[in-house]
């Protein structure tokens, strides 16, 4: 009993353990003003009562027990006897005992109340609160932090130890990425010219992805070329580039003639030539229009295989039309970097042995320009590739050799026999895909994929091969061998029903039940999920905007969404002057990629251990969500900071959402690679796990080089 009260005594003193809330909310308050001073300053009265009291009962316990106890000596007939002297003794034995107590009562207090005062107080804790952040180009948001602190009565211990853990870390740095060499300026780990040498020629393998293994990884920071400046801000990029950007003039020379590019003075012009439409792409757009409607919304999502400088993709964005851009990392330098610098989507990638990195049904219309591409060699094998990521009842638009042959083979440098013996074989490789020739006008040839495969499956008894593939995972295509087979289409109850379910027209199509979600065929996607999701894009945005002021004002063009899950990132910004690249990890849980396609807004598949297939500063803006805490346990989350750093314009802007701890780790990494950071609060407040890191990356470049 005795040490039941003394444990209530240094409960008393150390009243911040919640459960005794109620017997030290009066004390409390004391002891939030420095640990000692409630009992022998202000209250000693109130205190002297307290214990008058507990002291009391301490006794009546104590006293009970005593005459209880049958060990007890002196109990006997012998007492009576000395009763008076006894009586005497045993007073002041009795105020010696009450001494000692209320001593060990003050002692405990005491120490409680010095346990108490060692745990960190509301000030300390906004201390390491306000230097876990850096210093910063943002507008501080008073609301958020003042919020925070608010908090912490509620969130408390857990919160408290990851901001002591994260500031143990940030003592720890030491080292700061150095800068690469001058000639790492355009460097592209996967398509690197030196390691693609090794890989054979057939089939053009050695201009696919072929990323450096683990010994080969750089640890340095990639830097923009001497006196780089910020791109124009679109709409005036689509035409014209600073030099210095990308100081290359070979495509301006070699190119003269087709009117692909000039260099004037200090920029770069484009404007808007390309090799089969030397009138400009405006033109030979309104060409096709004549042809198949472009205008109506049926149209929205586009890929142009061998895309030159992607002038297609960027005068098709005037008519709502997005594309895919991609051409291989090859002799005409840098045309894919001239694509993103102008601030239109593209992507380094090529026409080889692998599938495209994209899924099937994907895209509304293909195109090629006189891309090169032999359509008609390997049993048709890039052809029926296009088929793979062409939704049903979309189009192929074939331009240059062998189209209108007989007009232009003089300048192709080829005979009439073996152009009409190529066009043969692509007319014949496209029927046997049950494709249907819309149109040959001009310069122009048409073809249109049926809506579903009902006739298709009965042409095979005329047409042995192409074969339909069996158990064929039609999206999976990071790293996946092209196959001579045709891509099946979800099976339909009638002939005019479109396989996998139609789209709406767009701009409707982008908040759309995508059809994948509405027949159930991504597991445990539901159409509930869906529009949730929309909701919260929706907040999450407005939140960006206030903490990002110039993301509605144009500041940003180029996105990239590491993490795109449905596309809601890019829908609730759609009608922003940007384009996101939306990228769905490669084997993921949910495959969703189609679904961003159906939406009508592209994208690709990545694994982030590896580079990305871009030139380096080609995003205004990354957006990753949840990424770190994905690849932590498969690769060094560092290389991947190192790829976004390499991907990130100068003066880019990077958000990552993630959980403390692993926010924390993550700028530790990104402030030495010279970002300025700072931790926020999740939109919905302080005590959401997860939170927000906004970086800048900051403006440095290359010194001019001394050598060259
Ligand atoms: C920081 O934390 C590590 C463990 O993460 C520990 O080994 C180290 O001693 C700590 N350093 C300081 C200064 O507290
Ligand atoms: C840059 O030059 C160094 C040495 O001259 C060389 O080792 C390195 O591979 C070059 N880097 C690139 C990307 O070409």
């Amino acid at each position: 009993m005795p040490m039941l009260s003394l444990f209530l005594f240094y409960l008393m003193g150390n009243p911040c353990e919640e459960d005794t809330a109620d017997l030290c909310r009066e004390l409390f308050f004391f002891c939030e003003f420095g640990g000692l001073c409630p009992i022998l300053l202000v209250g000693g009265g109130y205190f002297i009562h307290e214990l008058s009291c507990l002291c009391r009962i301490v006794r009546k316990f104590s006293s009970a027990s005593s005459t209880a106890d049958p060990l007890r000596p002196n109990t006997g007939p012998m007492a009576k006897d000395n009763s008076g002297s006894l009586k005497s003794e045993s007073k002041r034995r009795r105020v010696t005992y009450i001494f000692s107590v209320s001593g060990l009562c003050v002692l405990f207090y005491i120490l409680g109340a010095w346990q108490n005062s060692t745990t960190p107080t509301l000030n300390q804790r906004s201390d390491l609160a306000s230097k876990v952040e850096c210093d910063n180009d943002f507008p501080r948001s008073t609301e958020s932090l003042s919020s925070s602190s608010s908090s912490s009565e509620g969130e408390t211990l857990d919160f408290q130890a990851h901001h002591q853990l994260s500031f143990n870390d940030t003592l720890m740095v030491v080292e700061k990425f150095p800068p690469c060499a001058l000639n790492f300026s355009e460097y592209t780990p996967c398509q690197d010219l030196t390691r693609c040498k090794k890989f054979a020629r057939a089939m053009l393998a050695y201009r696919e992805r072929h990323c450096p293994a683990q010994h080969e990884l750089i640890r340095c920071l990639i830097p923009a070329p001497p006196k780089y400046k910020t791109p124009f801000k679109w709409p005036r990029s689509r035409d014209y580039a600073w030099y210095d950007n990308i100081p290359h003039r070979e495509l301006s020379i070699e190119k003269a003639v087709q009117n692909w590019i000039q260099v004037e003075g200090d920029r770069f012009r484009f404007p808007g030539g390309g090799t089969m439409f030397p009138r400009g792409a405006d033109v030979y757009i309104d060409d096709i229009n004549a042809l198949i409607s472009l205008t109506d919304g049926d149209i929205r999502t586009a890929i142009d295989t061998g895309c030159g400088v992607a002038s297609w993709g960027a005068y098709l964005l005037k008519r709502d039309i997005v594309t895919m851009s991609f051409a291989p990392r090859d002799t005409h330098e840098a045309q894919v970097q001239f694509a993103l610098e102008r601030g239109v989507p593209a992507m380094i990638g090529v026409m080889a042995t692998q599938r495209l990195p994209y899924p099937a049904r994907a895209f509304d219309m293909a195109h090629c320009s006189r891309c090169l591409i032999p359509w008609q060699d390997f049993d048709g094998l890039y052809l029926i590739e296009v088929d793979r990521v062409l939704r049903p009842g979309g189009y192929w638009i074939l331009s240059g050799p062998p189209i209108r042959w007989k007009k232009y083979y003089g300048g192709w440098e080829r005979t009439q026999e073996d152009l009409k013996q190529e066009q043969n074989s692509i007319e014949d490789v496209a029927r046997r895909l049950c494709w249907k020739k819309v149109i040959e006008k001009g310069d122009l040839a048409i073809w249109q994929k049926p809506i579903n495969h009902a006739e298709c499956i009965q042409s095979r008894r005329i047409y042995k091969t192409p074969h339909i593939c069996k158990n064929d995972d039609a999206d999976a295509a990071w790293y996946r061998k092209m196959e001579a087979c045709i891509t099946p289409l979800p099976e339909v109850s009638s002939s005019s029903e479109v396989a996998g379910g139609e789209l709406q027209k767009w701009p409707q199509r982008a908040f759309a039940v995508p059809p994948r979600i509405s027949k159930g065929t991504i597991p445990g996607l539901t159409v509930k999920k869906f529009e949730d999701d929309n909701t919260v894009w929706k907040e999450r945005i407005e939140y960006y905007k206030r903490i990002i002021p110039p993301l509605s004002q144009g500041r940003y063009r180029n996105v990239m969404d590491m993490n795109a899950y449905l596309g809601g990132f890019a829908a609730a910004l759609m009608d922003y002057p940007i384009w996101v690249m939306n990228v769905v990890p490669a084997n993921s849980d949910y495959d969703t990629l189609g679904v961003i396609y159906e939406r009508g807004f592209i994208g690709t598949y990545q694994d982030w251990c590896e580079a990305f297939s871009t030139y380096p500063r080609t995003y205004d803006l990354i957006h990753a969500s949840a990424i770190f805490s994905i690849y932590q346990d498969r690769c060094d989350i560092t290389y991947i900071l190192l790829e976004m750093d390499r991907l990130l314009r100068p003066e880019g802007t990077v958000i990552v959402r993630d959980t403390v701890d692993v926010l924390t780790k993550v700028q530790g990494i990104a402030e030495r690679m010279r970002w300025k950071c700072k931790i926020m609060d999740h939109e919905s407040g302080p005590f959401n796990p997860e939170k927000i890191l906004f970086a800048v990356k900051t403006y440095w470049t290359a010194a001019p080089s001394t050598q060259q």
